[in-house]
């Protein structure tokens, strides 16, 4: 089990990790704890969850989540058991995450108008790199940072930070690498655009582009390449949790800062490729809040593996993960930002749902398009990704999806490109 839900779901404090498919257990003073110890070689079925406990710490002053939240997140815990000071944690916060800042929430007019609902908008568009994405990333760099700075890790011996994204978690770990001055290896499937091939370019990422092989393995061609590269020496700089369980640490900023501001009840819909958004959204809102998971019909894996999931328990999903949580044949859909062949953190997706009541929600294309289309046309500079929440508050065949004047949140969670 990954420790009882009010554990997981307190901000608190990060006294450690277990991996969320053999319970082993991973000290917060360990350096890159990234991957289960016990996981063997290339068995990338396991992933370390962060162990919280309480009480809350007093948030920090400031408008930077990782300022005001900085004593509850791991890499600070990590720093503080090696030995650095709370004064020395906030100066490095500062430096390496001084540009964050809270993104906007607030009640959107114009679509509660539309959809005769009360709907709520968390804007990430303006956040680093365009997208929440540069949240799990951040959190990693801290830890990395801090263990150079503790003379735990060799400066001058940097080995590359390297990724797989064909978008937004790729900008956001540029844009991060580049301020570090670390070197940074993005796999990008072939298909990815120009723009995002000039951007990454542009903030001196090194490419590699993966092609789909007739006859290959199900699964994403670039994420094997990326887990090539990290099986050489690369630092796996993933939002994906099985690569890099740090990357669940800071994504809960996003549930923090909604939680201040949102009101109980509210049901809140968010859009998932990898999952890691969903599980850090979950997990730093809270069980009072309804979340449910939004895919397209163009790949839904998650929703598969939630059905033939049924009733088992959620400590029991990861040891059957090759049944449960399977590729999808030939992802497609206009919200190109979701089409991950897997849903990698699934196990705490689900484990999110079932603790709030919330279910996965499979939208039509149409509906894609119809979302980015209303949100483009109120004047929203936001990706079809982006909008995918809002895909599920549009009526379907069946009928309307939302309660009348239902009081519902989504994430406009990417900019347009
Ligand atoms: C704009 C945007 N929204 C949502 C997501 C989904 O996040 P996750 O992959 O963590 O489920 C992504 C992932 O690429 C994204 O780019
Ligand atoms: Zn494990």
């Amino acid at each position: 089990m990954t420790g009882s839900a009010t554990q997981q779901y307190a901000r608190g404090r990060v006294t450690g990790y277990r991996c969320a498919t053999c319970g082993t257990a991973v000290g917060i003073e360990t350096v890159h704890p990234f991957r289960c110890p016990a996981a063997p070689v290339g068995d990338v079925h396991h992933v370390l969850h962060p162990v919280v406990t309480g009480p809350d710490p007093e948030p920090l002053e400031g408008r930077n989540p990782f300022v005001m939240f900085g004593p509850s997140l791991a890499w600070w815990a990590f720093a503080r058991a090696n030995g650095m000071s709370e004064q020395r944690c906030l100066e490095l916060t500062e430096e390496v995450a001084g540009d964050f800042r809270m993104t906007p929430i607030g009640p959107h007019l114009q679509l509660s108008d539309e959809l005769d609902a009360e709907v709520w908008v968390k804007d990430e568009t303006g956040n680093v790199g365009g997208s929440h994405k540069a949240r799990h990333l951040v959190g990693i760099l801290l830890h990395l940072r801090a263990a150079e700075e503790l003379g735990l890790t060799d400066r001058d011996a940097r080995p590359p930070l390297a990724i797989a994204s064909c978008g937004n978690a790729a900008i956001a770990a540029a844009t991060l690498a580049q301020r570090a001055g670390w070197p940074l290896e993005v796999y990008v499937p072939d298909t990815v655009s120009d723009t995002v091939a000039r951007t990454l370019s542009d903030l001196g990422a090194r490419l590699t582009r993966c092609g789909r092989e007739p006859g290959a393995p199900a699964g994403d061609p670039a994420v094997f390449a990326f887990r090539e590269a990290v099986s050489r020496g690369a630092i796996p700089f993933s939002v994906q949790g099985p690569e890099n369980g740090l990357c669940l640490d800071g994504g809960r900023t996003i549930g923090w800062e909604m939680r201040r501001v949102l009101p109980v009840p509210t049901r809140v819909l968010v859009q998932v490729g990898g999952g890691a958004l969903a599980a850090c959204l979950g997990w730093g809102l809270g069980p009072e809040y309804r979340i449910d998971m939004v895919q397209t019909e163009g790949g839904a894996p998650l929703a598969r593996a939630w059905e033939r999931a049924g009733e088992l328990p959620t400590g029991e999903l990861g040891g059957r993960w090759s049944e449960l949580m399977t590729p999808w044949a030939d992802p497609h859909s206009l919200a190109d930002g979701i089409l991950d062949d897997e849903t990698y953190d699934w196990q705490a997706d689900i484990e999110v749902m079932r603790a709030c009541g919330g279910q996965p929600i499979v939208v039509s294309e149409p509906n894609v398009e119809a979302a980015y289309a209303m949100a483009t046309r109120l004047g929203a500079t936001v990706s079809p990704t982006g909008t995918a929440g809002l895909a599920a508050l549009l009526p379907t065949a069946d009928g309307p999806a939302v309660q009348p004047w239902e009081r519902v949140a989504i994430l406009f969670s990417g900019v347009r490109r």
